[in-house]
């Protein structure tokens, strides 16, 4: 999968695709990321890409021209792209559209900053709009890095065991059981005895059992029942 990130900070991205998952996902050859400074889009000698709000008000505005041009320029390869505008207007981030952007064979990040984008690039662009969560953040950059690495985990290569996908929070609209490690009592803390008992019938109903009550108990907006209500 490719990954096209628009934005007018590249250099926030670069560590963050080199290590972990994403940088595993990179490495095995199975996601790329790129990241275009759509400033070098700005036509003006200021390089300006965002201008004060007809009507008046505080802030700035991301103009048209040089977002329209770097889309147009990326595209111009001739390879179809799903393009995706964060901004928390957008609909909001879950496992299930995660999976549905990771069908896609390329993908273009735009990310927005000042008060927000001209109308008409989310109009003439036809984008998806999504927002990572109810609250302001300053700029797409991080929401965009949250996407990519909810993305990364799907691509061959990036997991060491890809069980770990349908294991997981959420990949069966649960929350996940508790898990540990050696050693088996630490400050008085035990393991269950359960988990240590080798019995795997056992193991796996008591870990349904805690990933219902855990749902219930921190999330129960995630069970069947209570969806949609
Ligand atoms: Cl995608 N962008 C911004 N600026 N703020 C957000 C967001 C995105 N998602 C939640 N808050």
């Amino acid at each position: 999968m490719r990954i096209d990130v628009l934005t007018l900070f590249p250099e926030l991205f670069h560590p963050f695709v080199a290590h972990g998952i994403v940088g595993r996902a990179t490495t095995a050859g199975s996601l790329s990321v790129s990241c275009v400074n759509f400033r070098e889009f700005a036509r003006d000698k200021h390089h300006s890409v965002d201008d004060r709000p007809f009507g008046g008000g505080p802030g700035m505005v991301l103009m048209c021209g040089p977002v329209f041009d770097a889309v147009e320029r990326l595209e111009s390869d001739g390879l179809p792209a799903v393009r995706v505008l964060l901004t928390p207007q957008g609909e909001k981030l879950n496992q299930s559209i995660v999976r549905e952007l990771v069908s896609a064979d390329r993908l273009i990040l735009l990310c927005g900053h000042y008060e927000g984008f001209d109308e008409r690039i989310r109009v003439g662009l036809d984008a998806r709009e999504i927002s990572i969560g109810d609250y302001v953040l300053s700029g797409g950059e991080t929401a965009a890095m949250v996407l990519i690495d909810a993305i990364a985990r799907y691509q061959p290569g990036a997991l060491g065991e890809p069980a770990s996908l349908c294991e997981e929070s959420f990949s069966d609209g649960l929350l996940e059981y508790p898990q540990y490690t050696r050693p088996r009592e630490y400050r008085g803390m035990e393991v269950p005895e359960v988990l240590l008992s080798g019995h795997h019938s056992q193991i796996a109903a008591w870990r349904r059992r805690q990933s219902l009550e855990r749902t219930a108990a921190k999330r129960p907006d995630l069970l069947p029942e209570t969806k949609d209500h």
